[in-house]
Parts: structure tokens; C-alpha cells; sequence
């Protein structure tokens, strides 16, 4: 057969439909839906759209779209990061944040910092575009460990533009704490504005631990 039969085309794209981002819209609903926006206290009209991507060792890459639930063996990472859409080379900066520590019920904990990079820049000019980073993170990234017998946790991946200036700040360094982060108030206090981009997941506890 020379083409692929309608049935096949459809399985397809609703394949691609759940595989990974597609639609600013849908990512803005889903944001919204799971009260992402007003638990960050920052305002999320997505320009582009960031694709996030889990490396699996022994199956294919895992490309989130936004609200899919992941086991969490399936978070190893690190994590790849590429922007679709009319963007600037670069810089950028990513972050990732849960806000739902310990539980969803009581995060007093909130928000756990699980990644801080600055410095990433549009690898080319294809879209999507891998980003690539020139420096070492901020905050390296730490895999999701909810708590067992918690409620999958909201993990939030964010993408801003990096301001002048930002790698002179000392608000976050290797060395300070993840937790008690506030996206929001740093975004503020380095000017980082509105997040460009973003996606998120959810991740319970281990089935051994749940
Ligand atoms: C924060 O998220 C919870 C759901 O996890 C929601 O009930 C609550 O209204 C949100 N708070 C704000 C300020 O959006
Ligand atoms: C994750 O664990 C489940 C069993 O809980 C297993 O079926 C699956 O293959 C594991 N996946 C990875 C990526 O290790
Ligand atoms: C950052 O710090 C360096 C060295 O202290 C200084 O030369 C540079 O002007 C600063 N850049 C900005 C944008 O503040
Ligand atoms: C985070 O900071 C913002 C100010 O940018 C504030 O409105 C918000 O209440 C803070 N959130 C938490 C959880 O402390």
C-alpha cells in the first residue's frame, strides 16, 4: 500500500495530539484548569510553546504535553528543552517548580525548585529548536519524589527571556535552598516578566511507596 489508510492517519494524529504540546490555546486552558496561573501569582499568555522531553532508557523519548500524568520512574532525566514557535535566539531562561509539596492538601513546603537555568539559546533556527545551555544551572534538576501516599504533584516547566544582568544575580545559587521557592517573586525581583512558555506534568509517589 503507498499511503497510510485514513484509520491509520487519524490513530496518528491523535497520537500526536496527546504526545506533545501543539496548540498555545490548549496549554493556556490547561494551565488554567489545573489553577496553575494563580498558584504561581504570575500571569501565563503563552508566545511559544516549550517542549519538554524525558530521555527513557529503554523506550522511546517521553514528549510531555500539558497535564499528562507520568509514572515517575519515567522522570530520570535530564530533561531536553525545545522551543516551537517565533522566538529570539536566546538567551532564555528555564525553570521548574512543584507546587504541590508536601501534598496538594497542605504544600506548605512550596514551591520546591527542581531545575534553574539561565543562558540557553536556540541551537538553529529550525523549529522546534533544541536549547542548549552555556553554563551550568543554577539548580540542577532533581527528580520528582513525592512523598509516599501524596497526590500527584503539578510540576510546572517555565520558559522567560533572560533579562540583562541575570548572571549577576545572587538571589539563587548552587547553594541555596530549593524549597520555599517563590517563582513569582524571583521572576520580580530579576525581571524576568512573564513567562514566555510553558508545559507541565503530573507525578505521584512510586506505585511501591503509594
Ligand atoms: C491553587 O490550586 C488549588 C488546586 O490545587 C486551587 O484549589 C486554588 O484555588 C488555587 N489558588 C489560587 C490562588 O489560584
Ligand atoms: C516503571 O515501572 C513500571 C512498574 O511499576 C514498569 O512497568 C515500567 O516499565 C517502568 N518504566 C521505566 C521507564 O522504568
Ligand atoms: C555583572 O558583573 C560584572 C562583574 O562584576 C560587571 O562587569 C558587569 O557590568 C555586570 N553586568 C550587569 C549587566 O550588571
Ligand atoms: C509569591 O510572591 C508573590 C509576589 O510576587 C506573592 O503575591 C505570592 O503570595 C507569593 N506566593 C507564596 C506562595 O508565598
Amino acid at each position: 500500500m503507498k499511503f497510510p489508510s485514513p484509520a491509520i492517519l487519524l490513530a496518528f494524529c491523535a497520537f500526536k495530539a496527546i504526545a506533545q504540546d501543539t496548540s498555545l490555546g490548549e496549554v493556556k486552558r490547561a494551565f488554567d484548569a489545573a489553577h496553575i496561573p494563580g498558584n504561581l501569582s504570575l500571569a501565563f499568555e503563552p508566545k511559544v510553546l516549550l517542549e519538554v522531553t524525558f530521555p527513557e532508557p529503554a523506550a522511546k523519548p517521553i514528549v510531555l504535553h500539558a497535564g499528562v500524568h507520568l509514572p515517575r520512574n519515567a522522570t530520570v532525566g535530564p530533561p531536553k528543552f525545545s522551543v516551537l514557535g517565533p522566538a529570539s535566539k536566546g538567551p532564555f531562561v528555564v525553570a521548574m517548580v512543584d507546587l504541590d509539596a508536601p501534598t496538594p492538601q497542605m504544600p506548605t513546603s512550596a514551591q520546591i525548585r527542581h531545575f534553574l537555568g539561565g543562558n540557553f539559546f536556540l541551537e538553529s533556527t529550525r523549529t522546534p529548536s533544541l536549547l542548549t545551555n552555556t553554563t551550568p544551572a543554577l539548580s540542577n534538576f532533581l527528580q520528582p519524589t513525592p512523598p509516599a501516599g501524596s497526590d500527584p504533584h503539578r510540576y510546572v516547566f517555565l520558559l522567560f527571556d533572560q533579562p540583562r544582568g541575570f548572571n549577576n544575580q545572587t538571589l539563587v545559587t548552587p547553594t541555596t535552598s530549593v524549597a520555599l521557592f517563590n517563582i513569582s517573586q524571583f521572576a520580580g525581583a530579576v525581571g524576568l516578566g512573564q513567562p514566555l512558555g510553558g508545559t507541565f506534568m503530573l507525578v505521584g509517589p512510586d506505585p511501591s511507596t503509594a
